[in-house]
């Protein structure tokens, strides 16, 4: 395409995206189809990247994360974020209005939703977003454009080229954080346990593509320059951010006079809080007028406007049925609560851990108990008390079990501990606990081998110990005709499966499960030992020579490399193929390409330019287009370009076909 009409493209392409974006996720009302979508918006790549010289950080193609920052800078508020007190209940309420009446002001209120997410300042310089930053301790916060770009319902760019300020919040979708743990719980790995924490620490990534990947939104409140553009109540300045196309929550806003209408609008919301789809924790009452907000000031801490009015923790009643047992890979009994189906925020809450003996009798507890549960960190239930009141007598005493429920043997209380033990390696609860264990994330890394899938593989009989993993292939066309399994999922586990026999020694030395001996431990193992025959030829003084392993660790780590079991588990794994080896930092080629900025020139024999940049991306490097002093690494193929030279010049790592070809082929 002609270099004119290349460039009216790709500003038309740009406005284009922008609105619909704008549709999609300000205004809630799609106007194209996601195919639509995703063309239009690869055709503006497509263009960006034959012509670099029209590149412009607002562009929407600069939102799909890949942006990876090495620290976050520290930025200075010009005007403190401020927090809100607290209030819980209505005299709290009350007395805010009173004050606010004293000093003659009239009770004119905009109410809000207290949004459950974390305050986000958003600088815009003649229209476009020059930066973003947490609101840290209210003096300084921390950089984070990289990660709010990636959230489509900020504006790269606005539709007045103006300097402005605006705050709000960043949260994630109550359904995003749902997905998130659903795939976790698949996987073995440990929940996200609320939407705010998930979305603080989505923001708190280096590597902007996870927070592109968690899909966070935003709300609006807070302009804190109103002045500047004659803006005269808070309802306006809401009004004013909203036409600039920030998402403010319209809907829910509202405008109030007195104290009665501000507890029907907490009432209302209260009815309706569960429906929403992301979490409020609270109401946030703000003195609409701004000049009356000017004469109210502010204390040390917090504007005297406005109020913020906090839920209180949700509390349901419900029977508990009975307690029942379960057992770790360590043989650890923990008893469980199972309880009548309840809803609490939202979602069915049929069991909870009791921990251990000591915590069931301190809490008295009784099967047929009236309990009250709420959400511990709003996602994990925990049962708050047993009603005393309501006890019938009819309630049946708790009583601790001494023998294992799965494989009968005599449970063991270490002295000075709280739990019980089943001391037996064989039972088949701690085997099944065992293998999934080792196929999890930080162990060997199996992708589709999680906890419910093994339970199924187990109690099947395909996956009966570690060694029968490696041969599940021979269970293909059995696991194919499985309800829930087809071809193509069966074949990425059995790939995956194949894939780990080459991972680092430390993933599979934390993945036997060694008592004791989490992943960092089996790190500093290798490193020292550097293979498995080493660590097996240890002597006891060996291990307790290292810094950091006491005696404990030392007798754990010689009892199990002189157990027979283990040691011909350990000769049937080297059989099957699997690395014995620390591959050490080098060899790792995650981290290879991890954080890297690459560039390409001339022509791969092996892989074409966009798979290879799609690779290059998908394990978390990035590809530009020009050779720069922040460029990292230049790939350099055939007949390359004048970017070979630039890359010499500057002396930049240069990778040859066959380096990344070695590099690839490990991935
Ligand atoms: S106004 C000076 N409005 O709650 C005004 N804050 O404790 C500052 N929040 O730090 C904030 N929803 O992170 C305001 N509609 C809302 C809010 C809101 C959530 C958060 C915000 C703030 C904290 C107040």
């Amino acid at each position: 395409m002609e270099k004119n009409k290349a460039k009216s493209r790709i500003e038309y392409l740009r406005a284009f995206i922008n609105k619909t974006n704008y549709e999609y996720y300000v205004l809630d009302s799609p106007t194209i189809t996601d195919q639509e979508f995703d063309s239009y918006l690869r055709e503006l790549e497509n263009l960006e990247a034959e012509f670099p010289e029209f590149d412009s950080s607002t562009s929407p193609t600069k939102r799909v994360g890949g942006e990876v920052i090495d620290r976050f800078k520290k930025v200075k508020h010009k005007i403190p974020m401020l927090s809100l007190p607290d209030v819980f209940d209505a005299t709290e309420i009350e007395d805010f209005n009173a004050r606010i009446l004293k000093e003659k002001i009239l009770p004119i209120y905009v109410c809000e939703y207290k949004i459950d997410g974390l305050s986000v300042s958003l600088h815009y310089e003649k229209g476009e977003l020059i930066f973003a930053a947490t609101r840290g301790d209210g003096i300084t916060g921390e950089d984070i454009t990289h990660n709010v770009r990636t959230i489509k319902s900020v504006h790269l760019k606005i539709n007045k080229p103006i300097d402005i300020e605006v705050r709000g919040e960043i949260f994630m979708p109550k359904k995003v954080l749902e997905e998130i743990n659903d795939k976790r719980k698949i996987k073995g790995e440990p929940l996200l346990q609320n939407v705010r924490n998930a979305a603080a620490g989505s923001i708190r990534q280096l590597d902007s593509k996870i927070a592109a990947e968690r899909k966070l939104d935003t709300w609006i409140y807070h302009l804190p320059n109103p002045e500047d553009y004659g803006i005269k109540t808070h309802e306006d300045s809401l009004n004013f951010m909203s036409e600039l196309g920030f998402k403010v929550n319209k809907e829910a806003n509202r405008v109030v006079t007195g104290i009665e209408e501000v507890q029907n609008y907490i009432e209302e919301t209260s009815n309706i809080r569960a429906t929403l789809p992301y979490e409020i924790d609270g109401i946030v009452i703000k003195v609409n007028s701004l000049e009356s907000q000017k004469n109210l000031g502010f204390t040390s801490k917090y504007p005297k406007w406005a109020i913020a009015y906090k839920f209180p923790a949700e509390e349901v009643l419900t029977t508990l049925r009975d307690i029942v047992f379960t057992v770790g890979r360590t043989g650890r009994i923990t008893p469980n609560a199972v309880l009548d189906p309840v809803i609490v925020m939202g979602s069915t809450v049929k069991r909870a851990t009791l921990h251990n003996e000591d915590y069931v009798l301190m809490k008295d507890l009784k099967i047929g108990d009236v309990v009250s549960i709420r959400k511990a960190g709003d996602v994990i239930p925990e049962v708050v008390e047993r009603k005393i009141e309501r006890r019938t007598g009819a309630e049946e005493e708790f009583k601790m079990i001494t023998q294992c429920p799965i494989c009968d043997s005599v449970l063991e209380k270490k002295k000075d501990q709280v739990d019980y033990y089943c001391m037996n390696p064989s039972c088949p609860a701690r085997k099944s606990e065992g293998l999934i264990h080792f196929c999890s994330r930080k162990a060997m890394n199996i992708d589709g081998l999680g906890i419910e899938i093994m339970e199924d593989f187990f109690n099947l009989g395909f996956i009966k110990k570690i060694s029968d993993i490696y041969f599940l292939f021979q269970h293909r066309k059995d696991l194919i005709e499985l309800e829930g399994y087809g071809n193509k999922s069966v074949d990425n586990l059995l790939a995956a499966i194949e894939d780990s026999k080459s991972n680092s020694l430390e993933r599979l030395l934390f993945g036997l499960g060694i008592s004791g001996i989490g992943d960092k431990t089996a790190l500093l193992l290798v490193k020292i030992f550097k293979n498995m025959d080493n660590l097996m030829n240890a002597t006891y003084d060996d291990f307790k020579t290292i810094k950091d392993i006491g005696p404990t660790l030392a007798e754990n780590l010689y009892n199990y490399f002189h157990d027979v079991e283990n040691i011909s588990l350990i000769e049937e794994l080297k059989k099957i193929g699997l690395n014995m080896n620390y591959l050490g930092e080098n060899e790792r080629h995650h981290d290879l390409i991890s954080g890297k900025r690459f560039v390409l020139t001339g022509t791969l024999s092996f892989i074409d330019r966009d798979s290879l940049s799609g690779l290059l991306t998908s394990y978390g490097g990035v590809t530009s287009s020009s050779v720069s002093k922040k460029t990292d690494v230049v790939i350099v193929g055939e007949n390359p370009g004048s970017k070979y030279e630039k890359a010499r010049e500057l002396n930049i790592e240069i990778w040859d076909e066959e380096k990344i070809k070695s590099i690839v082929d490990k991935l």
